[in-house]
């Protein structure tokens, strides 16, 4: 067991990972001596991983892509909101135990309340969600936590949208990709999960030309950090938020397990990102 705690983050592949740049800020800001490092591990020998934390090599640490759900069968303790998700993307060892956490939901809710203030959906009744990927669940999941909401969910494969919205049935309900335009009418939030938007793939196009001018628009997508489907809502004056702090805010509990402070989302920690990412 080594005196300085170690964390890190693991996928497959993790090198374009921007979870080392956060924490280590985070690290040198509180004057912890604490390590934070990428491992990428295949898939196969992701349990090598999970010993190396029992052993006390790793006190923890950011799980993702693809191996969420098998740190999900990993852990002996989840939270109430990784067995919602079946995915972990956050362990830790506590008393002797390894924990599995799933970030991702108060990541999204929380950098919604820090952008636009927490009483930003008191008047929303309607959300519409446009994807239905693991990172989908995650907002759904979000949305749903504030009282009342109602979430439709459109996805290109629409029976992956009908799969999640069993969910919860009685608050979930899902629309073919045709009736995009009124079910942006009616909602007011509008998020996209999908991949659509970010460099490489071809934009999200949503009609937002009848949307009221409190509708809310955002996005998960952070490269580009203003996606074009961000920048049509902004060209109508529609209150937009992007995804980077989703990305930061998912980071917070972690640390705090890991390193024993709360870290905030500051604008300096977000302009490291941006530089980074060319923006
Ligand atoms: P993540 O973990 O980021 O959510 P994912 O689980 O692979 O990634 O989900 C990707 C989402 O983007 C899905 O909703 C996917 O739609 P399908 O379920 O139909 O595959 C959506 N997506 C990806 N490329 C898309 C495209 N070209 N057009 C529409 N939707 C797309």
């Amino acid at each position: 067991m080594t005196d300085i705690r170690k964390a890190f983050v693991t996928g497959y592949p993790v090198k374009h990972s921007r979870s080392p740049l956060i924490h280590n800020h985070w690290l040198k800001l509180h004057g912890i001596e604490g390590s934070y490092e990428k491992v990428e591990i295949e898939p196969s020998h992701f349990s090598d991983l999970i010993k190396r934390i029992r052993n006390g090599e790793f006190i923890g640490g950011n799980v993702t892509i693809p191996h969420k759900e098998a740190a999900y069968l990993s852990a002996d303790v989840l939270t109430d909101r990784a067995r919602r998700l079946k995915a972990v993307n956050t362990l830790w060892m506590q008393d002797g135990k390894l924990w599995g956490d799933n970030t991702d939901i108060i990541g999204f809710t929380a950098n919604l309340d820090q952008a636009l203030g927490k009483d930003w959906h008191q008047d929303i009744t309607h959300a519409l969600v446009v994807g239905a990927g693991g990172a989908s669940r995650a907002v759904v999941a979000g949305l749903l936590s504030y009282e009342g909401m109602q979430v439709t969910i459109i996805n290109r494969t629409e029976e992956k949208a009908r799969s999640l919205a069993e969910f919860n049935p009685d608050r979930i309900s899902v629309a073919p990709w045709s009736d995009m335009a009124r079910e942006t009418e009616r909602a007011g939030v509008v998020v996209n999960t999908t991949s659509l938007g970010m460099v490489g793939y071809p934009p999200l196009d949503i009609d937002f030309s009848r949307c009221g001018s409190q509708t809310i628009v955002t996005d998960i997508v952070y490269i580009p950090l203003i996606t074009p489907m961000l920048k049509q809502a902004q060209a109508l004056s529609l209150r937009t938020v992007d995804g980077l702090g989703m990305l930061l805010h998912q980071a917070v509990p972690g640390f705090s397990k890991w390193f024993g402070i709360t870290p905030q989302v500051t604008p300096e920690l977000r302009e490291i990102i941006l530089r980074d990412i060319g923006e």
